[in-house]
């Protein structure tokens, strides 16, 4: 242990729910940090207990064998745990030992974004109620502090759209792909290996990890409560490395975006649009150069004007870093008998993905012969669909066409691409895919 500065730092100490990725790189952190902690911030922070599955992992943290168990809800009752640190995942049982800790008036300190989504309303609330703080910046975005700046710095400001790359897993396998031509299954299996991979990769390839990142940017930006359910999201399993090329022809990029926007709809009601998908980003867009495991989120501001917060967005060390703040955050409060709290968060009112604005490309297989090109056209024409640009490329009989469209509804997409598979003309639709820029 480290000693601490003699000018008696309040002690505090943490029961840890969890040593996996984040909590044993958490341990560590405290451990390496503390004296520093104690004389600047005049915080003692220990780790003091921790709950784990199976104790008989061998695990290198600087925290004696005697405070593991795998009783966890004995670690938040515990009268020798001043704050509960939340880093085991999953709904049940995080969700009744968060509660638990809430009720007890301790506070928490969460990297659980699929709880916070899906539960969120009622522990921001139950936190309030005990007058303790709820606090969740490693949820979304790993390391890059967000949380804190729309919930704080921008509380002002009139956010327009949020949109983030939050997935370092799927951004891994994406960029992996496309710089090294690496396939999909080799790209997945070394994210996991580098800890960036849920239990289940499930949820970070078909977009649920980022769709409930979504969910909690959409709640903290707009002040609206909004939860997993709400938000429409495809994942990348269906990208192909022939999309990614296609993609870079047009100079485009692929990344998995998460968008989180306010909107008017057509009864002037101000609605919330959240969706994650597949993206096409020009290269020259800030977001295009978010490579690797690394996370950034963009925000559009009515006043502010373009923001963009950039960082490590997966992996144990860069997590328990946002943990870590937030810890010394709840502690510091705890000590004042302070905690800020969300604010008031309203129901919000979802925009359906079918009124969804967005620019679209999409590629055909069709037959190369004359009037083709003119009936496709006119399709696009009879649902609103303006088309931005059209590149062909000869297949020898077939020609592939390759459109990226202004603004359209998704209504009105999905009806030009009805249309377009029944023209005779048309042998193939291959991928559509969002852009954005437009
Ligand atoms: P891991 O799977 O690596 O670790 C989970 C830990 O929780 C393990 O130590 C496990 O015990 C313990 N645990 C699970 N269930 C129970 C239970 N019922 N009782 C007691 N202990 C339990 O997960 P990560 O560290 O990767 O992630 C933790 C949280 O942080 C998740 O919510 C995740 O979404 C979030 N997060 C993760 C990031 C990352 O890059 N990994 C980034 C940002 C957020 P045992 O070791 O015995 O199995
Ligand atoms: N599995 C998540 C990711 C961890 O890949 O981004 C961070 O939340």
């Amino acid at each position: 242990m480290n000693d601490v500065s003699p000018g008696s730092p309040d002690r505090v100490r943490i029961g840890l729910l969890g040593c996996g990725h984040v909590g044993a790189a958490l341990a560590s952190l405290v451990a390496e940090r503390r004296a520093e902690v104690a004389r600047r911030q005049g915080l003692d922070l220990e780790v003091t207990r921790i709950a784990v599955r199976n104790t008989a992992i061998d695990r290198d943290v600087p925290v004696d064998d005697g405070a593991f168990t795998t009783d966890a809800a004995s670690v938040v009752a515990d009268p020798d745990v001043d704050v509960v640190v939340e880093v085991m995942g999953g709904i049940e049982p995080a969700r009744e030992l968060v509660m638990a800790a809430l009720s007890a008036g301790k506070p928490v300190v969460t990297a659980n974004k699929e709880l916070l989504a899906n539960h969120g309303a009622e522990l921001y609330a139950l936190a309030a109620d005990n007058g303790v703080d709820l606090l969740f910046e490693a949820a979304v975005a790993g390391a890059i502090p967000i949380m804190r700046p729309l919930r704080e710095s921008l509380a002002g400001e009139p956010i327009e759209r949020v949109m983030g790359i939050v997935n370092g897993t799927t951004n891994f396998i994406l960029s992996r792909m496309s710089d090294d031509g690496a396939s999909y299954a080799d790209a997945l299996s070394e994210a996991q290996s580098l800890g960036y991979a849920e239990r289940d990769p499930t949820a970070d390839v078909e977009g649920y990890d980022a769709g409930a990142k979504a969910a909690i940017m959409a709640t903290v930006a707009f002040g609206a409560r909004v939860v997993a359910g709400d938000v429409y999201h495809e994942g990348i399993s269906g990208i192909s490395v022939a999309d990614i090329e296609f993609a870079a022809d047009l100079k485009h990029c692929i990344k998995l975006l998460a968008v989180a926007e306010q909107t008017v709809a057509d009864d002037g009601q101000s609605q919330v649009g959240v969706r994650v998908h597949p993206t096409l980003v020009p290269l020259d867009h800030p977001l295009a150069s978010v490579n690797g495991s690394f996370n950034a989120v963009f925000i559009e501001g009515g006043a502010a004007g373009d923001l963009m917060l950039y960082g490590r967005g997966a992996g144990g060390r860069p997590t328990a870093s946002a943990v870590l703040g937030d810890l010394i955050d709840a502690a510091a409060n705890l000590r004042r008998g302070s905690a800020p709290g969300i604010g008031v968060l309203e129901r919000a009112r979802i925009a359906p993905i079918d009124d969804v604005t967005s620019a679209y490309y999409l590629n055909l297989e069709v037959d190369d012969r004359p009037g083709v090109l003119a009936a496709v056209a006119t399709v696009f024409g009879e649902h609103g669909v303006s088309i931005r640009s059209m590149e062909q490329e000869g297949l020898g009989g077939e020609a592939r066409l390759v459109f990226i469209t202004h603004g359209a509804r998704e209504r009105d997409l999905r009806a030009t691409l009805t249309d377009l598979r029944s023209l005779d003309a048309v042998r193939a639709v291959g991928s559509v895919l969002r852009v954005i820029g437009d």
